[in-house]
């Protein structure tokens, strides 16, 4: 039985990883915060350990401490980050610099995985190019548009310099399903018949089903391909209008279009992000958010990880929406 360590184990991605590791037969170590929610966290089979990866030396204390009980953990998925946050440097702070923390203790620890799996972002990248519409590929200049993309690009060239410790990179674009609270904001919308578009209905958008991406992880941990990074989607590649369609389709409602002018959103996204820095809080809605939203191509060409690890992606987005949206009915979310 392999020992994996999953940061961020209570988020939306982490709480998936954790029950697919369980059913594939690993020995889970759920990595979160003290008062994290744990709501997700209840199988009897998980160990749970308070992290604080702000703090180099007490995660050393902790691998020194769990050490005396065995060598070390076999695998760790450090998929713990922040795509919110109220200071634009939190999010080198959190995906950057704590990312840092935790594989150098591991490190000064002794106690350095077989793998270690960073799951960035597709927003690393950036977006492709918006007139010859071709999809993102692995071999494409980084071009981030965001302090979330820039964060993670930083720590994955921080890895790439680690050439003694066994990585891998993964950059799943948007990923969709149960728990999840940013594609809620559009069911709602059309539950209640409006489907916004803030950019293009033609936009490019791909998209990975939160149970695919976790299976890959997972199978990733044990393959032999190291050192590498690897786009994660479903293969497919959609426009905003067929993702409103399918959640038109699975909501079984009408809906009236509501094309928002791009000075506008804008607008609203300058007022939205003083709003919430003027009352300490994470705004949803911001420049950033603004800037990925209207970005007309995210399509991504994701073979190569199908192919490098034989991954066969088992929902589309018709299937992924059709589950999600009956989780989020069977929750009261709408
Ligand atoms: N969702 C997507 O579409 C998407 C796409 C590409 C990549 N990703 C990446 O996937 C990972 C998980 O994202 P998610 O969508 O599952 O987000 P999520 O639901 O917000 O989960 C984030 C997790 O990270 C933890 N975390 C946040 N700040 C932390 C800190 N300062 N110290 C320790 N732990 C901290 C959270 O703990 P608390 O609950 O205690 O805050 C939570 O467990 C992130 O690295 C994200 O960048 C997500």
């Amino acid at each position: 039985m392999s020992k994996i360590l999953i940061t961020g184990a209570n988020g939306f991605i982490g709480s998936f990883l954790v029950e697919e590791a369980l059913k594939q037969g690993h020995e889970v170590f759920a990595g979160v915060r003290s008062g994290s929610d744990l709501r997700f966290l209840k199988d009897y089979r998980i160990q749970t350990l308070i992290l604080d990866l702000s703090n180099k030396e007490k995660l050393r204390q902790k691998w020194f401490v769990l050490s005396q009980y065995f060598a070390k953990f076999d695998y760790v998925i450090h998929n713990a980050g922040i795509t919110q946050a109220i200071n634009p440097d939190d999010f080198d702070l959190v995906n950057n610099q704590y990312s840092q923390n935790l594989l150098e203790s591991l490190v000064d620890a002794n106690f350095k995985p077989k793998k270690f799996i960073l799951m960035s972002s597709l927003a690393a990248m950036g977006p492709g190019n918006a007139e010859t519409l071709s999809p993102i590929r692995l071999e494409d200049k980084f071009s981030p548009i965001t302090n979330y993309g820039r964060s993670k690009l930083n720590i994955e060239q921080y890895l790439s310099g680690q050439k003694n410790v066994p990585y891998l990179i993964l950059r799943p674009t948007a990923v969709y399903g149960p728990r999840e609270k940013d594609f809620l904001k559009l069911f709602k919308a059309i539950n209640k018949h409006v489907e916004p578009y803030i950019s293009s209905p033609k936009q490019l958008l791909s998209f990975v089903y939160v149970k695919d991406l976790v299976r890959l992880t997972i199978q990733a941990c044990h393959s032999d391909i190291s050192n590498r990074a690897f786009l994660v989607s479903d293969g497919q590649t959609y426009t905003c209008k067929e993702l409103s369609q399918l959640a038109k389709k699975a909501l079984n409602k009408w809906t009236i279009a509501l094309v928002l002018p791009k000075y506008i959103v804008k607008g609203v996204a300058h007022l939205s992000e003083s709003f919430a820095k003027m009352n300490h809080r994470t705004s949803v809605f911001n420049i950033d958010k603004y800037k990925e939203l209207t970005s007309l191509n995210w399509s991504c060409d994701s073979k190569e990880t199908q192919i490098a690890f034989d991954y066969i992606p088992e929902y589309n987005l018709e299937k992924g929406i059709e589950e999600t949206t009956n989780w989020y009915k069977n929750n009261n979310c709408l």
